[in-house]
């Protein structure tokens, strides 16, 4: 059993964002009916299955006879040893202990101390069966499957039970496969909740702070925006066309084009930044899978698209590493301030009780989605609204 955190506070539960209650399987509600990124296409190989824990739920994957991903419950049916630790082969799962072998519907299909028949005979002359022994491998039933789906080089997995019961597909990873757009994966794990890191990958006035000299620089200026919320998503609309982005950010726009930038935010785990100048620019779509309370790994897609007609793609290709260890500083500073704020929030009892300004409405709007579905999803939900705010950097 995992100990609680504590982290909601008694007297204000209904302001709390208990990230205890949405990382726990049996009590996330509604935050289960969704597809989550178990592993990206190239880490999943034919040879080693890849262990992963979602919800609290540690789960093993690996390719089927076809390639296809799978997902089993990482626990053996005979002495519960990590299936995590075996190895595939055929399309097939052996367990480390006693070589069990699971095809990928989670059916035990051999075990190896039966011998070559696998019908038990010796077992039943000797009268073992009789005594509660099982003698035929189809007939010790099956791990827990869920269902895996791959798409735009991501694995996906659906905890929820039968996956027409999702409540929304796969994303699209912005800019897959298009020309011209270069697309590149980092996959980091946070130490903090889905419901704080989604607000930190939508959260403009943090950037100041904590990517100053980075990203963006403090330059006490005003910045309208738009913040609308429909249908289970939360769109910002930024209104400063000229923001002064540092970093890389320059590299982009070297015309002196007006900037578009939008943050968007779909549930439960969902964020897409864009910020294009013309038709050129970046996207940063970010996937959020819970492990546990405090405890993240986090799927970030970087599609961009640089100023340079010829050849787009060639000149992409090449400078990926620069752009890519930029990024990896960017959310290196991320990862560091998801962890002080994960020591605040465990710091004694009341954590996950947060006071709101004007300039946290999104956060507020993500908070409150996601706290619906974690009761249950029914109804309605919160209502559409847009509404115009005001915050400084
Ligand atoms: S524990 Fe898996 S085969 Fe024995
Ligand atoms: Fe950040």
């Amino acid at each position: 059993m995992r100990d609680p955190l504590h982290l909601v506070s008694p007297s204000q539960p209904e302001l709390a964002v208990d990230l205890d209650a949405e990382a726990d399987f049996s009590r996330c509600g509604a935050l289960k009916d969704y597809w989550y990124v178990a592993c990206r296409s190239p880490e999943l190989t034919g040879k080693k299955p890849l262990a992963r824990t979602i919800l609290g739920i540690p789960i093993v994957l690996f390719r089927d006879e076809q390639g296809w991903p799978a997902a089993l419950r990482d626990r053996c049916l005979h002495r519960n040893a990590r299936l995590s630790a075996g190895d595939t082969f055929d399309g097939k799962l052996g367990c480390p202990y006693h070589g069990w072998v699971y095809d990928a519907g989670g059916n035990v299909v051999e075990v190896p101390s039966l011998g070559p028949s696998q019908r038990g005979e010796v077992l039943d002359e000797r009268g073992h069966a009789q005594s509660g022994l099982t003698v035929e491998p189809c007939k010790l039933g099956r791990v827990q499957r869920f269902e895996a789906r791959e798409q735009d080089g991501l694995v996906y997995v659906f905890m929820g039970g039968d996956a027409a019961r999702a409540r929304a597909e796969p994303f699209r990873v912005p800019y897959w496969g298009h020309r011209d757009w270069t697309v590149y994966f980092m996959v980091t794990r946070f130490p903090n909740g889905v419901t704080n890191l989604v607000e930190n990958f939508m959260d403009v006035p943090h950037t100041v702070f904590v990517h100053s000299g980075w990203f963006r620089n403090r330059v006490r200026k005003r910045v309208p925006a738009t913040v609308k919320r429909s249908g289970g998503s939360v769109l910002v609309t930024y209104k400063q066309d000229r923001d002064a982005l540092s970093g890389l950010g320059r590299l982009f726009n070297p015309r002196g084009l007006p900037m578009v930038h939008t943050d968007h935010y779909f549930v439960p785990n969902i964020t897409r930044v864009d910020y294009m100048w013309g038709e050129y620019g970046f996207a940063i779509n970010s996937q959020v899978t819970p492990i546990g309370p405090t405890d993240s790994l986090v799927y970030t897609a970087i599609s961009f698209r640089l100023p340079f007609e010829v050849p787009g793609r060639l000149v992409g290709r090449a400078l990926a590493p620069v752009i890519k260890w930029y990024t990896t500083q960017v959310i290196r500073q991320d990862v560091e301030i998801m962890r002080v704020q994960r020591e605040g929030l465990l710091n004694g009892p009341g954590g996950g009780v947060f006071k709101s300004t004007e300039a946290d409405l999104l956060h507020a709007d993500i908070e409150a989605y996601r706290r619906w579905l974690r009761e249950g999803g029914q109804g309605p939900g919160p209502s559409d609204e847009e509404r115009d705010i005001v915050f400084w950097i």
